[in-house]
């Protein structure tokens, strides 16, 4: 899960992916990362985790890094909140097979409509709690989407 801060918008998805995944005993390594690395090390935004505990989730022991180019080699799928990000982390694709890693969360959704998961940061209590609802749904796609992929492979 990608962002620009790795304190609001990813770190949530990162929680609420991993969270349905345990729920459904899918297994999956779930992580997160920034497109910028200002807040490397820092724990996320106060109003996340606030928010975030409200709907049982604990965000508290996470800490921000930034994207890397090895984090095509740990993983499968990259999923970035909005086009700045998919810029950039296509912009470290080393090839095809990378680029198609990466997808806008809310194509999962959506497919086709290249929305953006709304930058909470600047704005007031609801937008954390819009970002929620945005997240848990698309979160709520991946795992099923995981689940029938998991089913067809083993059929
Ligand atoms: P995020 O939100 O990308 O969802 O973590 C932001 C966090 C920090 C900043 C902007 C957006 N910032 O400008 O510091």
């Amino acid at each position: 899960m990608v962002c620009l801060g790795n304190i609001c918008r990813s770190p949530l998805a990162e929680e609420i992916l991993r969270t349905k995944a345990i729920q459904h005993k899918l297994e999956i390594i779930v992580d997160s990362a920034g497109t910028s690395g200002q807040h490397i090390g820092e724990h996320p935004d106060k109003r996340t985790i606030l928010n975030a505990k409200t709907h049982k989730i604990d965000l508290s022991k996470l800490k921000a890094r930034q994207f890397s180019v090895s984090d095509f080699d740990n993983f499968d799928l990259v999923f970035v909140m909005d086009a700045s990000n998919y810029s950039y982390v296509i912009s470290l694709a080393r090839n095809k097979n990378e680029i198609q890693k990466v997808q806008l969360i809310l194509n999962t959704v959506y497919p086709n409509a290249s929305l953006s998961v709304p930058d909470p940061y600047f704005g007031g209590v609801e937008g954390f709690e819009n970002v929620f609802t945005i997240l848990n749904n698309a979160c709520e796609v991946i795992v099923k989407s995981l689940i029938m992929k998991n089913k067809k492979q083993n059929e």
